[in-house]
């Protein structure tokens, strides 16, 4: 892949709220794990599991622990959810995490959830992250007392890709030559 076409994908990969009812296929999500594993992480610790969630009734709890004043109504309509939980950190990035006071482990889900999400858009895939979600409900219907980071909304979109607002380059751009 060339930087043109990753370009290509980056651009390509827009946050969906609209799903069609096509299902995921589990090969696919198998697919877009098994590259996203191999993301870097401080110390490798790799402070991650992926819980993915499609059965109806769970899928549908979900969407509903998602949703407050209004916010993430799409998400009744998303076939699938992967639902990115904390894993144990090892000792050297948590001892890390205390003396620089940087939260590593939020860093690494983040560059793991940004290789999920292109993965998906590689295998045609949309999604939409979501952070705004009631971590007690999300808790009980995957039976995990771990920290729940973020949820995938994940299938097949519906929607026209819009042109991207982001600031310009030479606002985040800054050589020191
Ligand atoms: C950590 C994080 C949390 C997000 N939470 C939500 C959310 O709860 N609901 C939502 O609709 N979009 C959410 N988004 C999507 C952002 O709104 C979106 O990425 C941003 O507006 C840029 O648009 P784009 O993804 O289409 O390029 C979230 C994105 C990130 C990275």
């Amino acid at each position: 892949m060339n930087i043109k076409e990753i370009k290509e994908l980056i651009l390509k990969r827009a946050s969906c709220r609209n799903f069609s009812d096509h299902p995921v296929e589990r090969e696919k999500i198998e697919m877009i794990v098994e590259a996203a594993r191999f993301a870097p992480s401080a110390c490798n610790s790799q402070p991650w599991s992926v819980h993915v969630v499609t059965e109806n009734e769970k899928r549908k709890k979900i969407a509903q622990a998602v949703q407050t004043f209004g916010i993430n109504k799409f998400a009744d309509k998303a076939p699938a959810f992967m639902i990115i939980v904390q894993e144990k950190s090892q000792l050297l990035p948590k001892l890390a995490d205390l003396i620089k006071k940087v939260d590593y482990t939020a860093i690494d889900i983040g560059i793991f959830t940004a290789h999920l999400v292109l993965t998906a858009t590689a295998a045609g895939l949309s999604t939409c992250i979501i952070g705004w979600f009631k971590t007690k409900k999300i808790r009980k219907i995957i039976n995990t007392k771990n920290k729940i980071r973020l949820v995938i909304a994940l299938g097949y979109g519906n929607q026209r890709i819009s042109s991207k607002k982001r600031k310009e380059i030479n606002e985040i751009l800054k050589f020191y030559d």
